[in-house]
């Protein structure tokens, strides 16, 4: 026994307050007051002395080692205590999570704009249904059974009354079906064709538009495609109209814009011809206002029909449609 039993207490208080961790302060637990530790080893040569000296040693040091075993406990709750305040605590400082935000498909973004287009002009917005009959989409617009438009490699078919709609202009019959001129609508919607390639995919969209009323003549039609075109592209952007064959109108048009991407001087994107085909258009045929009941001799009117990526496309300067409908986030976000 060189050192007091004080000198050893000292010393093991010190230990303990300097312990960093759970490990060091049971170290130096088991260093003084283990089975072999200094305190207890202490207690020990306590039989050695002199039998007046014993009480008053085996008191100091008792009392030493319970200082020891609280000094360990309370250390050791205090690491538990600080560990879960860090745990606990709030980093203020720290930017905060910011959680993704959605936006609007291109296809989305485009159909708005160009129904937009046209509600300030007056149309308002029709849907129909997407599975359509064989009557609307086809035979109440004038195309007979032996049209090319219903061939099987075109047409999805779900039954033999039953297809899948080829176009939005079966929206246009079921408009005029459910009310009396004057009619001025456009339709947006989905619609389907048995074709995919880099210009093609199975499903597409379109919007129709629609005018009926007394006195329509071509110039009215023209005259509005040409605003549209002007405030979908821009001013300077020239439209031609190309003749054309629909079943549904007549006469019947295809309307070309100038090109987006060389302004008309010819490039890959229009093929070199400085013109890009983006409508189908022309007067009501007779034959589809008699299906709907109409009186041709006091109504006239116009339909046209554009495909949405197809504008899409021109705008955002993208040559493969398929991108749209890839679903691809990287893509999306340049748009
Ligand atoms: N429905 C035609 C198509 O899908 C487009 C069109 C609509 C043409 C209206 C004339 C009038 O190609």
């Amino acid at each position: 026994m060189n050192k007091s039993i004080e000198q050893i207490r000292t010393e093991a208080l010190e230990e303990i307050e300097k312990a960093g961790d759970t490990e060091q302060i049971k170290a130096v637990s088991v260093r003084y007051i283990g089975r072999k530790g200094i305190v207890t080893q202490y207690l020990r040569d306590i039989a050695a002395l002199p039998a007046s000296q014993r009480p008053e040693a085996g008191k100091k040091a008792n009392q030493t080692k319970k200082a020891i075993e609280k000094a360990v406990e309370k250390a050791l709750s205090k690491l538990a205590l600080s560990a879960k305040d860090a745990a606990d605590a709030i980093d203020v400082s720290l930017p905060g999570r910011v959680s993704p935000r959605g936006s609007l498909h291109p296809v989305t973004r485009i159909t708005k704009r160009i129904c937009h287009i046209f509600e300030r002009m007056g149309f308002d917005i029709a849907e129909g249904p997407e599975v359509e009959t064989d009557y609307y989409n086809f035979e109440a617009l004038n195309i007979p059974k032996n049209h090319p438009a219903r061939d099987m490699q075109d047409t999805f078919y779900i039954s033999e009354n039953i297809v899948l709609r080829t176009h939005t202009s079966p929206i246009q019959v079921r408009f005029m079906e459910a009310s009396t001129p004057p009619i001025r609508i456009v339709a947006p919607g989905k619609v389907y064709r048995c074709d995919s390639d880099l210009t093609h995919t199975p499903m597409f969209h379109q919007v129709e538009g629609l005018l009926v009323d007394e006195n329509v003549s071509f110039g009215d039609l023209k005259g509005l495609l040409t605003l549209f075109v002007q405030q979908m592209f821009d001013e300077e952007t020239g439209l031609r109209f190309r003749p054309s064959f629909f079943p549904f109108t007549e006469p019947s048009a295809e309307v070309d814009i100038q090109c987006v991407m060389c302004r008309g001087e010819g490039c890959k994107v229009c093929s070199g011809t400085g013109w890009l085909e983006v409508m189908g258009c022309g007067m009501v045929h007779p034959a589809v206002f008699e299906n709907v009941g109409y009186d041709t001799s006091t109504y006239s009117g116009f339909a046209f029909g554009m495909g949405v990526e197809r504008i899409a496309m021109l705008k955002y300067g993208i040559n493969d449609l398929r991108m749209f409908f890839e679903s691809d986030i990287r893509f999306l976000r340049q748009l």
